[in-house]
């Protein structure tokens, strides 16, 4: 294993392909076998998510409530990616994300993943681990994934904005479409209890009630102090600036292209959104998400 995080020699940008009707790319299927045979243990707690729906965001606050008092020195030594690593990911000649999280010294893992529900690794069900799975508002989550795949070597190529448009409407992205992926996740609510569902727009509107909605489901109780500390270190323009949350030391991204922490905000799809991609954009959303709560997801 010679490569790094900070130091990496990736290929040409990957090619999407469809897999168990997903959308995938080859980093997120090379470990599969090895990934679908991950042991969880029951303190496990599995962060889930569309990608760009706030993952970063919850990872951070969940790593300061279980270890920023005990372990000040994770803050200012450990980049994220490494603290709560993505269990899904394999990059060539580096650790994979499911080694990062079987050396993981800490407990409990914190592990990350964006997998569709049906991928999953059976045991995390079987061992009734935590789930926390974010949400966020699906024109918001494309404007910030399309910028992503502008700047990230590891993603196919993002094209221009129209194709763009209509590949996320089609379901034609890595992680497959956002609708399935939220959709499924809400419903698995229905049979897996220990599964708490979120949303980046609540997070917005109240960082600290979220926090302490969160730490009701884990069933920590954060001294006053703490948790004011915690939700203030977790604002954006913190979180930006610290190069342990802000991925500047993650090489296949180009921060001249996009930074990572990119704007933070509700509703920048109106910076990028036609009244015409709009109009064609909610009346799909419409036919494609009938749950009330998923609706109203719909009208930021
Ligand atoms: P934008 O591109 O809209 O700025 P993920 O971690 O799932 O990849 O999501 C990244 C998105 O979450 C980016 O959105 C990023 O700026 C935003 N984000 C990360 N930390 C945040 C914070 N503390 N407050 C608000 N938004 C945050």
């Amino acid at each position: 294993m010679s490569l790094t995080p900070e130091k990496m020699d990736l290929p040409p940008r990957p090619e999407l392909f469809d897999f168990h009707g997903v959308s995938m790319t080859h980093y997120f299927t090379d470990n599969w076998e090895n990934i679908q045979n991950f042991q969880a243990r029951p303190d496990d707690i599995l962060i889930a998510t569309y990608p760009k729906a706030g993952t970063t965001w919850v990872s951070y606050i969940l790593d300061l409530l279980y270890f920023g008092e005990t372990s000040p020195e994770r803050q200012t030594s450990i980049p994220i990616y490494e603290r709560v690593p993505f269990l899904d990911i394999a990059f060539p000649s580096m650790d994979t994300g499911k080694d990062l999280v079987d050396k993981l010294p800490t407990s409990p893992r914190l592990i990350k993943t964006h997998f569709p529900v049906q991928f999953v690794p059976k045991s995390f069900w079987e061992q009734n681990c935590r789930i926390i799975y974010v949400a966020r508002n699906a024109k918001d989550n494309m404007v910030s994934f399309f910028h992503f795949d502008r700047m990230n070597k590891a993603e196919p190529e993002a094209g221009d904005w129209n194709s763009y448009f209509q590949r996320f409407l089609e379901g034609k992205m890595v992680f497959g479409s956002w609708y399935d992926h939220v959709n499924n996740w809400w419903k698995k609510k229905e049979t897996y209890s220990n599964l708490h569902y979120m949303f980046y727009e609540d997070m917005i509107e109240d960082t600290g009630r979220e926090i302490d909605k969160l730490c009701n489901f884990l069933g920590l109780s954060p001294s006053a102090e703490d948790k004011k500390l915690i939700t203030g270190g977790v604002q954006f323009d913190n979180m930006k600036k610290n190069s342990m949350a802000n991925y500047s030391t993650f090489s296949a991204m180009d921060f001249k292209v996009s930074p990572f922490m990119r704007k933070g905000k509700v509703g920048d799809w109106k910076n990028h959104f036609t009244v015409a991609q709009n109009e064609e954009f909610d009346e799909d959303y419409k036919r494609k998400m009938k749950d009330p709560t998923l609706q109203q997801l719909g009208e930021h």
